[in-house]
This record gives C-alpha cells, structure tokens and sequence, in this order.
C-alpha cells in the first residue's frame, strides 16, 4: 500500500510494491485513455531547486495526462527560498495546496528532511549526488519492457560513478534482483563510492578504467555523464570530460541483444551516431519515465487501482 508514502530512495519501496507500479504503467501504455481523468481535482508541485528537463517535464506531462493539474518553480529565486525560508517551511506550505510533491534539490538529503516536516507523500527528483528514485525506476521499466526481465543480467555501469546519482540509485535496487552481475566502469577519480560497494556481495561486481574490455560481456551498458556541476575545480572536470566517448565503431564487440541506456541529458559520452543503433534505447528510457510517474503518482494518492 503506498498511499501517503514518501519515495525517497530507490529501495524505499518493496519488490512486490515496486512491481505493482510496474504493472499499473504497463496498464497505462496499454490504454492510456482509461486514465484520463484518473487525477482530476488532484494537484502536483514541482520544487525544482536545480535544473531539470526530462524529471520535471515528465512529472508535469505525467500529472497533466491523468487528468490533474501543477503547480510550482523550476528557478527557486522565483519562490520565497530567496527570502531565506527553509526547506521544512517551503514544503509544509506546499502541503496547504498541493496533493503531491517532487523536489529536486542540490543538497544531498533534502528532500529526506522535507518529508519530514511533510503532510503530503514527497518525491525526490534527485537531491545532490546521493540518489534519483525515479530515475531508477525509469531505469528498471525500461530493461524490465525490453529486457523482458530485470535480473540475470551483466550490467555495465560507465561514467561518473562517485557523483552520478542516477547510478547510484540504480545499483541499490538492482542488487536486490537475482543474478545481476556489475561491472563499474570508471576513471579512478570517479570510481563508485565505497558505500554502495559494501551493500554488494561479493563477486557480483568487478571495477575497470576500460570499456573496451568488457564491452563484449555486457547486457546493458548503462553510461553517465561527467557532471561538470559536482565538481569543485574546474580542471579536473576538462581532463576527464571526454574519457569515455561511445561510437558506433566501439560497439562492434558488442552484443547484439545489449541496451545502451544512459540517464541523460548527454554531453560527448555517446556520439549522435549511436542514437540510429537499434540498441540505443535512451529515448525510449525517456518515454518510460513518463508512465511509470503516471503509475507512482497514482499509486501515492491510493487512485492505483482505477
Ligand atoms: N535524467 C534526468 O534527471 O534528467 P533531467 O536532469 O533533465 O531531469
């Protein structure tokens, strides 16, 4: 039952809980007309206090598209944040109004403390470099769609694996499927944060600098961006851009089931000539993200079972 719950991490809610949101977004690709007017009187705020494109235009798509309606700031200089009011205050406040709420924030933890001072369900839409749910269940929709199942599996995981939220989400919730081996592939300076690690057991993970090598093994290739924002010194951020640049020629080891996912948005991590290659699937990872916040916002307000 996850009606009033929060969704703050990715392991917040159950396999079986996460499956029934599964299960209700499968629901609406099938139909979405029936779920037309599933949210109507029902209200959505958007808390953005970093930029967004995909979350935020797929929450709001996602609430519009069932009938409900938003509101909310994508730039929090428009808000009485640039009057100093704290996080707490915001979202207590937005609990007056609105039904829902999805906060991005720069501040690992954030919206954690703002569902605590919540009287509405909380979503978080990624809060620093710590975790993005939605992102993961974006994530686990799509392989679960176009891999026909999410467990056994060789995932690799490429890019900025110390700030990348989206990885870091996504680990923690595919560890808990059977037979999901990992291989974390970065440069040293941004290999994956010894806390995830020690969640893993051992021997379902390995950890290399080289794409290369591994390409030939992989299921899924999951790439990241190197996040220009995480970093404190500008320098280092222009020597490891561009590390890793996927091509069509890099993916001749490649199999030919494999998917090639990435969070987006990109930058120079996956050339656009990728983008024609029948296993890119990143666009469509875009699409699921709509339907499965159609299902999460559904199954929050306890309306799932329209
Ligand atoms: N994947 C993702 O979080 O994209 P946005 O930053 O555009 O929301």
């Amino acid at each position: 039952m996850l009606k009033d719950r929060h969704l703050i991490e990715s392991n917040d809610f159950t396999l079986v809980e996460q499956e029934e949101i599964f299960e209700l977004a499968d629901q609406i690709i099938a139909d979405q007309d029936k779920f037309l007017d599933a949210c109507r009187g029902k209200l959505l705020a958007t808390l953005f206090y970093e930029p967004s494109t995909r979350t935020r235009f797929s929450f709001e798509a996602a609430m519009l598209r069932l009938g409900g309606q938003i509101v909310g700031f994508s730039e929090p200089k428009s808000s009485s944040v640039s009057k100093g009011e704290s996080t707490a205050d915001t979202i207590r406040t937005i609990g007056c109004y609105a039904d829902v709420a999805v906060m991005r924030h720069p501040k690992e933890g954030a919206p954690r403390l703002a569902s605590k001072a919540s009287t509405i369900p909380v979503i978080n839409a990624g809060d620093g470099g710590h975790q993005h749910p939605t992102q993961t269940l974006t994530d686990l929709l799509t392989i679960r769609s176009l891999k026909k199942e999410i467990g056994n599996q060789t995932i690799g995981v490429c890019g900025d694996l110390k700030f990348g939220r989206t990885a870091h989400s996504l680990v923690k919730a595919l560890a808990k499927y059977d037979n999901v081996h990992f291989i974390f592939i970065s440069p040293p300076e941004l290999t994956i944060p010894s806390y995830i690690l020690d969640d893993l057991a051992e021997g379902t993970y390995e950890l290399t600098k080289s794409l290369d090598d591994v390409m030939d093994r992989l299921d899924t290739l999951y790439m990241t961006r190197i996040q220009k924002e995480r970093f404190f010194n500008e320098e280092e951020y222009l020597r490891l851009k561009g590390y890793y640049i996927l091509t069509e020629e890099k993916l001749e080891n490649a199999k030919d089931d494999m998917i090639i996912m990435h969070p987006l948005p990109r930058v120079d991590e996956i050339c656009s000539n990728v983008d024609s290659d029948p296993r890119a699937v990143y666009f469509d990872q875009a699409k699921y993200g709509m339907y499965v916040r159609m299902a999460l916002i559904l199954k929050l307000l306890g309306l799932g079972g329209i």
